[in-house]
């Protein structure tokens, strides 16, 4: 056993041994491949709203390097995702669509920025600790892309809750701006953002994220 998280153990072979529903189960994270889009679109379409991400923003993520997407797999099938991007600062604006403040000056200030740009688990497998471990797996990644700062814009409903707070801080990431609307700048929809919790234009907030990384 080379890691635990929790009560999850990592074995030599890189599945974690967990126990689910009583029964002992195996959870890999790995790549997204082909045939994982088909679950990983209907856990997000539920949890992130129907027009958030589709078919083609998975396929994307293949075989690319600086942009990658992590599936958990609970004895082979996908019950979570993160994707993740990797860039510099001349991306910022683009990645982050943060307004004119300091804190756009700071991200900008960076060299390399690893952005957990969407993480979820399927409804039924939240509150596990799999979120914890796909998270991990993913910010390790970023890591080893030589970031100096990781970084992700968590939504935080109308309702005043940001289910990844506990996840991002426990990776080390503080928050800082919180922006209303922001869900609308992210999707194609003329009408705003068909987000689970509000109506179009949705309410809700991104909120900044990050932590610098030192040598
Ligand atoms: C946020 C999410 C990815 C966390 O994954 P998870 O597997 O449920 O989280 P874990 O079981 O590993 O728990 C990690 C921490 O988050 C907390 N947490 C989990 N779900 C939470 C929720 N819905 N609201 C608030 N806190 C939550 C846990 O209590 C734990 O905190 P602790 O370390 O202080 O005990 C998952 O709940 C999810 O997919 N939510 C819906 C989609 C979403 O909001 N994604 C994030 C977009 S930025």
């Amino acid at each position: 056993m080379k890691r635990c998280i929790d009560d999850k153990y990592l074995r030599n072979d890189g599945i974690y041994q967990t126990v689910d529903n009583g029964s002992m189960a195996e959870l890999k994270v790995i790549d997204l491949s082909k045939e994982h889009i088909p679950q990983a679109l209907d856990i997000s379409k539920a949890e992130f709203g129907i027009d958030y991400l589709f078919e083609n923003d998975f396929l994307a993520y293949i075989g690319k390097d600086d942009i990658f997407c992590k599936v958990a797999l609970l004895d082979d099938t996908v019950v979570g995702f993160c994707m993740c991007r990797v860039f510099g600062p001349e991306k910022v604006d683009e990645e982050l669509k943060l307004p004119e403040s300091k804190e756009r000056d700071m991200m900008l200030s960076f060299r390399r920025i690893g952005l957990l740009d969407a993480i979820t688990l399927r409804s039924d497998m939240q509150g596990h600790g799999y979120g914890t471990i796909l998270a991990k797996e993913s910010y390790d990644e970023m890591l080893a892309h030589g970031v100096d700062c990781v970084c992700a814009m968590a939504w935080k409903s109308i309702r005043g809750t940001t289910n990844a707070k506990r996840l991002l801080e426990n990776l080390g990431m503080r928050s800082s701006i919180e922006i209303q609307g922001y869900w609308n700048l992210m999707v194609d929809s003329p009408e705003g953002h068909h987000c689970p919790h509000c109506d179009p234009p949705c309410k809700c907030y991104g909120v900044l994220y990050h932590k610098e990384i030192r040598e």
